[in-house]
Formats: structure tokens, C-alpha cells, sequence
């Protein structure tokens, strides 16, 4: 089988390194990859994606995977589809459940599914007398999307009319602000899931929490993500029944009442509140870091999982997982997430220890590769992830393998997974 992963991160990088060690998958492409995805497969320098779905149709392609939500939101599965290309990855249509949070919140309030309370709107009066119906924190979404970063947690009713101000009238994030979300603060722990869709039937994967934050105890500034676990000790069997019943099922028959069935990666964000999950947004890819933790958990063939998602043959599907945990820690570069960082040589030390080497391996994804050396080129440059047969032993061989990886300005959080260790 060939399969082509669009995309360029530490996502794209982990599902590569998958499905490169599978005896059914003889060729691998990225597009476009990074420096370090060309070791596992070959980088396609294609933008375009008329261009791409015809690089498939020549290169016999047989299953195209879509790791973020950009592409998707821009409708590059309707282009494959159309040329009869097996793409895995939502429709246009249906990635509006990440593309407009107005759009996904409806949805919830149509189907019944447990969000929290909220009004949408683009009139500055009807958002002003929202918000002072509710107790502070006040949370305003901007509608579109906005790279993580669209997102407020008022403290204060002044505060929260500020940020609408500043999203309706285009100034915070142009047209994605141009609409916005007013929500009640949810006191709760959040957690990632992830549910692998074929439009009518689902393959659910253990339960990971990402760490947001740029800093140790969840301070600092909201990153793209600086580490994440799974499975998590903080979900249970009757939370895993809730979010199925409550929130996946219903999901799928919506979408598909809607004629947009979902296809691909469901990531439910979720809060639990005593107990209760609750829907904070949806997804339509995987999360980055969280998919580089889940893949080295997969012990079925991702290959198989993939395709028969994108070919809507999941239901007599059974996919096992390694009874293991992984935790994933983000090596990140000087200036992350506020600019850019001058390019560094990666090292990497001889390692020695059978405990690393075994059971720990890089994810990269900001890297660039020149005549055999590896460059950090800014932003999450990597993440060590460790497996074991604990959270603490996954843990400790992840960052095992931090103390071994070097470049100038790497920085890292000290206590990813912290929340599972303080439950045990
Ligand atoms: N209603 C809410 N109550 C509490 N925290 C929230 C709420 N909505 C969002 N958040 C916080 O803000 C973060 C970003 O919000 P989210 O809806 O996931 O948008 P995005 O990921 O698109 O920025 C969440 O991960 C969560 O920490
Ligand atoms: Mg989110």
C-alpha cells in the first residue's frame, strides 16, 4: 500500500514512523514533510491541491491521511473524492465543526449534546447583555479559525465586552472574529479524545491530556502544546460511556441527518465537571501532541484503522492497544510561542542506556535537514516519548531521552502528566 500524510509536524512525523515499520506499506510521502519525515519516506514539495491529487493518481497512492485542520477546512478531501481518491479526513462541510465554533456550537444545541451554555452572535448589544447575565470567568470564542489563540477567559464583565470589541470589529482576528461565542466557565480538568470515524461507525482510543500551558503548573502562555499522556487515569468507565453515548453517537447520526457525515478523526475536547463530560469544542484531525503518544500505542496496523475509516469499513473492525502508557514531552525552541528562533544543530548523544533506546524514541517536527545534520528551526522542534508499564516508568524514559537531545535554547516542561501522578 502507498500512503501519502499532508502535513509537516510531530503528528504527521509519529503516524509516519507507524505505518513506515508496517509490512503493507511499501512507499511513504509527505507533503510536505520536514526534515526528518524524508528518513521515513519521501517529502513532496506540492502545495497545490489539484496538484497533490494528481501526484496520488500517479504515484498510485492508495490512501491519502490529512493531519491538519487547515487543508481540511479548505475542502482538499471534496478534491480527492472527486477523482475517486481514498482520502481519510472530513468533507469540507463536515470540518465545520472545527472551522466555525458558531457552527459546532448549534450543532450541540440542536442534538442535545452536553456543551457548555452559550449565544452566538455578531451584534455587540446582544453580546454585552449576554455577558452580563453570566458569573465571571466569562470565555469568548472567536468564531473561525485562529491558530489556538482565539480563545479569551474574561475575569472580569469589562474585560470580556473588551474582547468582543476588539474580535467583532475585526481587530483581534479579522474575519474569524467577525462572529463570536460567549460561554459560562466550566471548573473542571479537561481531556482529549479522539474518535476514528467512517460517517456512520467509530473506533474510540484511550483517553490523553495534553498540557496547553508554556510553564510548569499550567502557567504562563497558551502554546500549542507541551506535552501530553495517555491513557489517563482520570477517565473512567463511566465517563468513556458517557462520551459515547452522549456525545459520539449522537454526533455521527447528527452529521449524517445533516448530509455531512463525519469521516476522520473526531477530537472531542473535553471538560469533565463532577464527574460529567462536557463538550468544549470539536476537532476534525488529531491533536498534536496527543497523536504522538496514541500512535506508539496502536497495536493493530494503523494502516488498516486508516483505511478502512476512509473507505467507510469500520463496523466489523477490532482494534487492540498495548496495555502500555506513553507520555510525550515537547522540546521547544527560545522564543516559543512568541517569535521565531535562529536555527540550531540538533545532537543527539550515543544512547546507551537499553531503557531509552527500547523504549523511547523522538517525534520531530520543526526541524530542517542539511547535508545529514538536523536544524531546530523554531516552534516545537520535538518530543521524547517514553512507553512503559506505568505512567511514571513511560514518564521517566521520556525524560531520560530529553537529558540525551541538545540545541541551543531547547526548553521543556518539567512535569507533564502530573495530574495521573497526583491521582495515583
Ligand atoms: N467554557 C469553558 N470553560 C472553561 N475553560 C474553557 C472553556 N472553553 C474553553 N476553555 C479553555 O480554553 C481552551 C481553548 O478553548 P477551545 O474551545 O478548545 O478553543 P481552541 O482550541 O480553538 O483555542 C480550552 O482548552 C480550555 O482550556
Ligand atoms: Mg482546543
Amino acid at each position: 500500500m502507498n500512503i501519502m500524510i499532508m502535513g509537516s509536524g510531530g503528528r504527521e512525523y509519529s503516524m509516519g514512523r507507524m505505518l513506515s515499520q508496517e509490512h503493507r506499506v511499501e512507499q511513504l510521502y509527505f507533503a510536505p514533510g520536514n526534515g526528518a519525515t524524508s528518513s521515513l519516506g519521501e517529502n513532496v514539495a506540492i502545495d497545490d491541491y489539484e496538484a497533490l491529487a494528481d501526484f496520488a493518481r500517479n504515484k498510485d497512492i492508495d490512501l491519502t491521511i490529512v493531519g491538519p485542520e487547515a487543508p481540511l477546512v479548505d475542502g482538499v478531501v471534496d478534491i480527492f473524492k472527486a477523482r475517486g481518491l481514498h482520502i481519510f479526513g472530513p468533507s469540507k462541510a463536515a470540518a465545520r465543526l472545527e472551522g466555525s465554533k458558531v457552527y459546532m456550537k448549534n450543532f450541540l444545541a440542536k442534538y442535545d449534546i452536553p456543551t457548555a451554555r452559550y449565544m452566538e452572535t455578531d451584534h455587540i448589544d446582544e453580546a454585552f447583555a449576554f455577558i452580563r447575565t453570566l458569573p465571571t470567568p466569562v470565555v469568548v470564542k472567536a468564531d473561525g479559525l485562529c491558530a489556538g489563540k482565539g480563545v479569551i477567559i474574561a475575569q472580569s464583565h469589562d474585560e470580556a465586552k473588551q474582547a468582543v470589541s476588539q474580535m467583532l470589529s475585526g481587530k483581534s482576528f479579522g474575519d474569524a472574529g467577525k462572529k463570536v461565542v460567549i460561554e459560562e466557565f466550566l471548573d473542571g480538568y479537561e481531556l482529549s479524545m479522539f474518535a476514528i470515524c467512517d460517517g456512520k461507525d467509530y473506533i474510540l482510543l484511550p483517553a490523553a491530556q495534553d498540557h496547553k500551558r508554556l510553564l510548569d503548573n499550567d502557567e504562563g502562555p497558551n502554546t500549542g502544546g507541551m506535552g501530553a499522556y495517555a491513557p489517563t487515569p482520570l477517565v473512567n468507565d463511566a465517563i468513556y460511556e458517557k462520551v459515547k453515548t452522549r456525545i459520539i453517537r449522537p454526533t455521527l447520526e447528527g452529521m449524517q441527518a445533516e448530509g455531512t457525515p463525519f469521516e476522520g478523526v473526531l477530537f472531542i475536547g473535553l471538560m469533565v465537571v463532577e464527574g460529567e463530560p462536557i463538550t468544549l469544542e470539536f476537532n476534525v484531525r488529531f491533536g498534536d501532541p496527543e497523536c504522538e503518544v496514541l500512535m506508539p500505542l496502536m497495536k493493530s496496523p494503523v494502516s488498516e484503522l486508516f483505511y478502512k475509516a476512509a473507505t467507510g469499513d469500520l463496523s466489523n473492525l477490532h482494534v487492540e492497544f498495548k496495555k502500555q502508557y506513553g507520555v510525550g514531552v515537547v522540546m521547544a525552541s527560545r522564543d516559543y510561542p512568541y517569535s521565531s528562533t535562529e536555527p540550531a544543530e540538533i545532537i543527539v548523544d550515543e544512547i546507551v542506556h537499553e531503557e531509552v533506546s527500547e523504549h523511547a524514541h523522538i517525534a520531530y517536527a520543526g526541524v530542517r535537514e542539511e547535508d545529514g545534520t538536523l536544524y531546530a528551526t523554531g516552534g516545537r522542534v520535538l518530543v521524547c516519548v517514553g512507553l512503559g508499564n506505568s505512567i511514571n516508568e513511560a514518564r521517566e524514559r521520556a525524560y531520560m531521552l530529553c537529558g540525551q537531545v541538545h540545541f541551543a535554547g531547547k526548553k521543556i516542561r518539567t512535569d507533564i502528566a502530573y495530574q495521573a501522578l497526583a491521582e495515583a
